[in-house]
């Protein structure tokens, strides 16, 4: 009698457990699920609200970044673009050697630039014509109010790295 009374309520315990168990993963399970689902829906937001002040600071924090996808080998007479930042950015290696950067975002409008092409002696805006030196940034032509922002290029066996001026 002794050893019913001491195995029932260990089998009533094990049954128990494995319903709590059940009922516990599904609680773990839907829970995680709500919170990424949140995290999914309210990061865009946040960052949608996040204020141009906010975003400002955090592009000021970036003063410098490294191109080490073979961006050393750009051969003479070519350009990329890249983002500095969270800005599109144009790299221009020119046929005398002479390697440049500016920040490809027009300062009429703000419309992102095209990438130079070999050849032509402006980078031009296709928003309003605004007619940019691809060697110095100097906006010479069109509405723009001032040069592109330049950065200082250092280049050296595989990797550009680019710097605020
Ligand atoms: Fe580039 Fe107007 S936005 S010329």
């Amino acid at each position: 009698m002794s050893e019913q009374t001491v195995e029932e309520p260990i089998e009533e315990l094990d049954a128990e457990d494995e319903g709590v168990t059940r009922r516990g993963f599904v609680k773990v399970a839907v829970g995680g699920m709500a919170l990424v689902y949140a995290g999914a829906v309210g990061y865009p937001i946040y960052k949608y609200l996040d204020t141009p002040v906010e975003r400002a600071e955090e592009e000021a924090k970036v003063t410098s970044i490294a191109l080490t996808k073979g961006e050393d080998k750009l051969a003479p007479g070519s350009a990329l673009m890249f983002k500095f930042g969270s800005h599109p950015a144009m790299l221009i290696h020119h046929l005398d050697g002479k390697w440049v950067a500016f920040t490809a975002v027009c300062t009429h409008l703000g419309c992102t630039l095209p990438l130079w092409k070999a050849g032509s002696s402006t980078i031009t805006c296709a928003c309003h014509g605004g007619q940019y030196d691809p060697k110095t940034g100097k906006n010479v032509a069109g509405p723009p109010p001032r040069a592109l922002q330049t950065y200082n290029v250092t280049v050296a066996p595989g990797v550009v790295t680019i710097s605020k001026a």
